[in-house]
């Protein structure tokens, strides 16, 4: 066999760029069939509203039109009523994969990477060939409108028509053409989307456009703004010798103490005594920017030997048991729910985590079979609808680690709805399209307390439930024995027939009191999204 030299084999080096990577890989963003792609699409652009008007101190007014083009493309377009983007940023935040205002904060937003925003343009240019077109007003009157193409060779923005505008709205809006893409109902749907999107954030008023024209307004119904969380600092457990290398050569502190007292969280002077006395030989007055790996696994080793306070957990802030209460009665209307907001907990040592658990039973709860129900599992993560990749998510991992029918509840059979909603400074994804929180153990096991928490507080109710149901059937089988019994003993005995079966109902009446004639099994109400007429 002929041999290849290095010299030869080395001819097709080359340097790719993260865009370059993402338009091959597109399928890690998410964009992997048509219906899952549509909804990315939409998911990435609603967060980024969501963030964004928060993060600006506005109660988010977020409108998604999804409407049909020519060969079978779709246009879809999202505005906020957020902050905006300054005009010298917009082409960096919306189209350079790697890129925003949040990779580089240890603060708890929905958005992590800074890749979603150009991930969607990406996915237009390369399925459509056409850029994104932007509107943006920042305040104060400056409003401008662009096109935002990406360059993915060298992963930089390309903006065209960059116009000032006459625009006294506040907020983004961005719209964008693609193909590849179909919009589906059903569980894993833009409308299911938005309708969880909803539910985890009651003080969101969101409004979807779908293709036939149809509307579909979800109200605020909480009108107060989340609590802020503030940018926390990392925790010394749990802190790997890389990551204290990167922080100590990035510091403008002069001595590793007062590195170590700036960068971290509880790290007082005297859990600085503490680490001396852990490892006497650290010299706690060098330079960090010359500090070398040798001396950072010392203090690694050092940090694991002085006893810490945990985080401090007002850098995670969860929906909170009222709010979820709210938005479960406004969108689910169920006959009964229980809600748990545990306290909070770290993984990996140092990240503070809070879960959230409801268990709601009946009315809008649940997912309606062809004949009857089953229950379904709501996931989030930091208040994003987790649709997509249920199989490898902790919250899934958990929910099915529980013994349901303890609780009386039956998954298969039950119109039961389990929401959980995990918060974090830093939630663990197990890919970038941030599908699936990671199975990290502390996570899954607190999961998994916060739900069965939840299904003790509708125990109750579904036992109740259970044993109305199984008395209804009953009543209803024998009263219609009734009937044929009574004409029977007519023929037989001669009586009265209709004499007969009215004390025979009274009997039966007697032993199910609570039984009504021709009851059947109630219709569960719609959810209080708000139907829209079209204007005409
Ligand atoms: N609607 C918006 N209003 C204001 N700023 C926005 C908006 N959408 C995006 N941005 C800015 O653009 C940046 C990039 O957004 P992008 O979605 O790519 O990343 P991200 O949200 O930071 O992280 P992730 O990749 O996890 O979504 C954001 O960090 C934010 O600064
Ligand atoms: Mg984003």
């Amino acid at each position: 066999m002929a041999t290849t030299d290095a010299e030869q084999i080395f001819k097709e080096f080359r340097e790719h760029s993260a865009a370059e990577f993402f338009k091959k890989n597109r399928q890690m963003l998410g964009y992997s069939g048509a219906g899952r792609s549509l909804v990315t699409i939409v998911h990435e652009w609603v967060t980024n509203s969501l963030d964004a008007s928060e993060e600006g101190g506005i109660l988010p007014d977020i409108d998604v039109s999804i409407s049909k083009a020519e060969n079978n493309r779709y246009i879809i377009k999202v505005s906020d009523n957020g902050p905006g983007i300054p005009k010298n940023f917009v082409g960096k935040a919306l189209a350079t994969i790697f890129a925003g205002t949040k990779f580089h904060r240890y603060m708890q937003q929905r958005g992590q990477q800074g890749i979603g925003a150009a991930g969607c343009l990406l996915f237009s240019q390369i399925t459509t060939g056409k850029p994104i077109f932007v509107k943006s007003s920042i305040g104060k009157g400056r409003a401008y409108s662009c096109h935002i193409a990406l360059s993915t060779a060298n992963n930089k923005p390309i903006i065209t028509d960059m116009a000032d505008i006459d625009d006294k709205s506040q907020g983004l809006s961005v719209e964008g053409e693609f193909a590849d893409i179909r919009y589906e109902m059903g569980e894993h749907s833009a409308y299911e989307y938005i309708r969880r999107t909803a539910l985890s954030n009651p003080h969101t008023q969101i409004k979807l456009t779908d293709p036939s024209g149809q509307e579909f307004l979800f109200v605020r119904s909480v009108k107060k703004l989340p609590a802020r969380p503030p940018p926390a600092k990392p925790h010394p457990a749990g802190l790997s010798t890389n990551d204290l290398l990167d922080f100590a050569h990035a510091s403008q502190s002069r001595k590793i103490s007062s590195f170590l007292v700036d960068t971290f969280a509880r790290t007082t002077s005297n859990k600085i005594s503490e680490i001396r006395e852990a490892d006497p030989s650290i010299d706690m007055d060098e330079d960090p920017k010359k500090l070398t790996w040798e001396q950072a696994e010392k203090l690694v080793n050092a940090f694991k030997k002085v006893k810490w306070i945990a985080p401090d957990a007002g850098y995670v802030v969860p929906i909170g048991e009222e709010q979820i209460r709210i938005a479960v009665k406004n969108i689910l209307s169920p006959e009964h729910m229980s809600v748990v907001e545990r306290r909070p907990r770290i993984f990996r040592g140092g990240v503070p985590f809070i879960v959230e658990a409801a268990v709601a039973y009946g009315g809008g709860s649940g997912k309606k079979e062809e004949e009857g129900y089953s229950g379904n599992i709501l996931r989030f993560g930091n208040r994003v609808p987790l649709l997509f990749d249920s199989g490898s998510c902790a919250i899934t991992k958990a929910a099915n680690g529980i013994e349901w029918r303890r609780y009386g509840i039956d998954m298969e059979t039950q119109p039961v709805s389990v929401f959980v909603n995990v918060s974090s400074v830093y939630l663990p994804y197990s890919g970038v399209g941030k599908e699936a929180i990671a199975q990290e153990d502390e996570i899954v096991e607190e999961i998994k307390l916060a739900v069965m928490e939840a299904a003790r507080g509708v125990q109750r109710y579904v036992r109740g439930k259970q044993a109305a149901n199984f008395n209804a059937g009953r009543y209803k089988a024998i009263s219609r024995y009734v009937k044929q019994l009574s004409k029977d003993i007519g023929d037989l005995t001669g009586a009265d027939t209709g004499r007969v079966e009215k004390k025979l109902n009274d009997i039966v009446k007697k032993h199910f009191p609570k039984a009504k004639e021709g009851e059947d099994e109630e219709e569960p109400a719609v959810g209080s999204e708000v139907d829209v007429e079209e204007e005409a």
